[in-house]
């Protein structure tokens, strides 16, 4: 007997089943709710790819594996053989008809049970928490993102890059910063997004993304804030704005038109209605700049908003409020942007960034621009921002030797998926969410 098969049968996975309706299987999972019934048993069982109804008639097996079902605890591992029914009612279309079932492990009393549990208690239990039904849709969403992602770029003849983890500098403004002891009294700090380096490799390469964890000191506690994330950061070299604006709204719609396709039985485990997700399909994606933005805030519930000022989560959800699909907010005060970005040649006060705003409230899920590419005016914003010029001279050396416009953007993966589920809070949409006070698992 190998891990894979039992009383020679092979094991087949639950989201497999359909195709074998009329066929005995082998099943291998764990229990995900019991119900019994004189001489029947009901069992919910899952295995990472599925859930499937297992009934078991006393009449159809042996007696000893009728017993051993009796009183199984939620989350014991089992190996199942039954035939598959086809049933309109069931989910999948599915059940299986129980021939055999052989308990690998009996599960201590399992600490989360089918009642509500409050945040704290949850989070404590994550490595346990991940098995439940709506946890384990968003993981799989979250994969299907993360492929959806790559495929996008492969696609584009854009190439991976990976980006140091270890840095000696801040990207992203040094509020956020974690800092920690590198060799003989030296400062590293942990990477706030990969940009640095994707435009090092854009020149090299042309087009690439780099794709990984990045790290912010985010001393707050909100619902759209890790400390540890996933970010996915495209560079073009010869990109402006408007080829990154594009770039952008090209990719989501790629995103979510391939979790419509293939993720259809996990947004229903969600519950998430996804006549309002169909509309980001569709290109263009509305557009507006700063200004035009504020304008709108002003004559709609935001006279107070004071122009130059970055947006809050209010802002945001009124900016979006009009629209189906994300909105884009283009030609920024440069002052509330970061050093790297270029200046409009038409007017100097305004940076040429972009940030893309989600409906339904969900906020920012890409900032993105066109880079700074002169050699002189970017060592004028480093020094304007004061930041340490010894850290940056190689990043000034990209505007040293062949110098080209270029640009790119960061979409955050779990802010992302949290627009797509319809979640709520960032921490279910990463497998272990760091926050602050939360490192545990
Ligand atoms: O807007 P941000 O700070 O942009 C950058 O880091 C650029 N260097 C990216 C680039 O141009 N290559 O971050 C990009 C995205 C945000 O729009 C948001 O989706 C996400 O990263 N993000 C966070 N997600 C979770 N928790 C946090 N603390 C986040 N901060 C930013
Ligand atoms: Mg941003």
């Amino acid at each position: 007997m190998t891990e894979q098969s039992f009383q020679g049968l092979h094991q087949t996975p639950i989201h497999a089943l359909p195709d074998h309706v009329g066929k005995t299987v082998l099943l291998q999972g764990w229990l995900y709710n019991l119900r019994s019934k004189g001489k029947l048993h009901f069992l919910q069982v899952r295995d990472g790819s599925g859930i499937v109804q297992a009934v078991m008639s006393k009449a159809d097996v042996s007696e000893q594996d009728f017993e051993a079902v009796k009183g199984l605890t939620q989350e014991s591992s089992l190996r199942v053989v039954g035939e598959v029914k086809a049933d309109e009612r069931a989910p999948s279309g599915v059940e299986l008809s129980v021939r055999s079932v052989s308990v690998v492990h009996v599960a201590e009393p399992y600490p989360i049970a089918k009642k509500e549990h409050g945040p704290d208690f949850l989070l404590s239990n994550r490595h346990l928490w991940l098995r439940s039904k709506r946890q384990m849709a968003i993981l799989r969403i979250r994969d299907e993102v993360v492929r959806a992602i790559r495929d996008f770029f492969h696609e584009r003849g854009f190439y991976c890059v990976d980006s140091p983890m270890f840095t000696p500098s801040a990207c992203e403004g040094t509020t956020t910063l974690f800092e920690l002891d590198y060799f003989e009294g030296d400062k590293a700090y942990l990477t706030q997004s990969g940009q640095l380096y994707g435009e090092a490799s854009a020149m090299a390469l042309g087009k690439v993304y780099v794709f990984g964890p990045v790290f912010r000191a985010e001393k707050s506690k909100t619902r759209r804030h890790l400390t540890e994330f996933w970010m996915v950061e495209p560079e073009a070299a010869w990109h402006d704005l408007d080829d990154v604006m594009v770039l952008a709204e090209e990719f989501v719609a790629h995103i979510v038109s391939r979790v419509l396709a293939n993720r259809k039985s996990e947004l229903a485990d969600l519950e998430r209605d996804v006549t309002k997700l169909e509309p980001a399909t569709r290109t263009p994606y509305p557009r507006m700049t700063y200004h035009e933005a504020v304008d709108y805030l002003h004559a709609n519930g935001h006279a107070d908003f004071e122009r130059g000022d970055d947006f809050g989560a209010p802002h945001e959800t009124a900016l979006s409020a009009p629209y189906d699909r994300p909105v884009m907010v283009h030609h920024w005060p440069a002052e509330i942007k970061a050093f790297y970005m270029k200046r409009d040649p038409a007017d100097p006060s305004l940076a040429l960034g972009v940030d893309m705003i989600c409906s339904e409230g969900y906020g920012e899920i890409i900032g993105g621009a066109q880079r700074e590419d002169d050699v002189a005016e970017l060592e004028q914003r480093i020094a304007e921002h004061q930041l340490p010029a010894e850290a940056f001279e190689w990043f000034l050396d990209l505007r040293r030797y062949g110098s080209v416009p270029h640009g790119g953007f960061g979409l955050g993966l779990e802010r992302t998926l949290a627009w797509i589920c319809g979640v709520d809070h960032l921490r279910e949409c990463i497998p272990f969410p760091r926050m602050l006070h939360r490192i545990y698992p």
